[in-house]
């Protein structure tokens, strides 16, 4: 809220008044807590009785079961604000532990501008925090943005504007299936967050996923393993991309740890190690390549 000394002073009892009947309209629809307060910050942020249909129709969202970042629009995702709305997966924690693997592995490589890529850049979350946190330590990369979905790829674009990171482009394609074959050998760092899940086992999954596109989620199964397509098919193809002493990073199911190991030493890769997440769990595939 931004009121000057004198119109808090002059304003104050009926701002709480708003306040708290725009409250009152949200928790009468179910939604209480800290959510009920992020719609009232989101939607009246200066308590305005005149957003009350906004606070309204955001809490009967919430109240139908509709996830709260794409209510609001945007999500903190470790030092970026991004936009997200249903056209793309909402970014996860465990994934913002992938960024700190890659951080590791871009210092311990020492390449001066690095080329990255992000397979499945969704919101762009990913890609875009590592050109962000690079450029802090003074690194210069650049960022090849892919994903086979055009409703993705404007939102990603949406957030390398905001957040000035134009050294990004952006490429529609299934996998590596576009992207310039002149990278091929050039590439630093792959990283991806592909689907993982299997068709079965999203059905026994919390119905808030089915308000997030099925193709940001659920994977094909591969060799009776479930929904292991898409990592397999990325870390099988990434070698050809790769420089010498580049890195593959994928995250994956909680249960592929040991085939998405046993997948990058059949491709040829050189160091092949697994990271888990913070709930103990096998979540990262680190490969390098030669
Ligand atoms: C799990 S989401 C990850 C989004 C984002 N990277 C993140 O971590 O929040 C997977 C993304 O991969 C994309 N995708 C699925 N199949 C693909 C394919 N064959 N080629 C390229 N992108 C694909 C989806 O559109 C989706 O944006």
């Amino acid at each position: 809220m931004h009121f000057s000394p004198k119109s808090v002073r002059g304003n104050w009892p009926r701002v709480t008044d708003a306040k708290s009947t725009l409250l009152s309209a949200i928790v009468a629809r179910g939604v209480t807590g800290r959510e009920a307060q992020w719609i009232l910050e989101e939607f009246a942020p200066g308590c305005d009785i005149d957003a009350l249909v906004d606070v309204v129709a955001a809490a009967e969202r919430r109240a139908a079961g509709e996830p709260l970042q794409y209510i609001l629009g945007h999500w903190p995702f470790r030092q970026l604000d991004v936009d997200i709305d249903s056209r793309v997966l909402i970014p996860r924690p465990e994934t913002e532990e992938l960024v700190d693997v890659a951080l590791d592995e871009l210092a311990r490589a020492d390449v001066s501008a690095p080329l990255i890529v992000d397979l499945g850049c969704g919101s762009g979350v990913i890609g875009l925090s590592l050109m962000l946190e690079l450029s802090l330590r003074g690194v210069m990369a650049n960022l090849l943005a892919v994903d086979q979905s055009a409703d993705a790829l404007s939102v990603a674009k949406r957030n390398a504007l905001k957040h000035g990171l134009v050294r990004t482009s952006f490429v529609m394609s299934d996998w590596f299936s576009d992207i310039d074959s002149s990278l091929q050998g050039h590439v630093t760092l792959i990283v991806a967050n592909p689907p993982y899940v299997g068709a079965t086992e999203f059905l026994a999954l919390d119905p808030v996923l089915r308000h997030e596109p099925r193709s940001a989620l659920v994977a094909p199964d591969r060799d009776g393993v479930e929904g292991f397509r898409d990592v397999y098919d990325i870390v099988t193809e990434a070698p050809r991309w790769l420089s010498d002493g580049g890195t593959l990073i994928v995250e994956h199911g909680y249960l592929h740890g040991v085939v998405a190991r046993e997948c990058a030493t059949t491709a040829g890769f050189h160091e092949v190690r697994s990271v888990k997440d913070m709930a103990g769990h096998e979540r990262f595939l680190v490969a390098t390549w030669r």
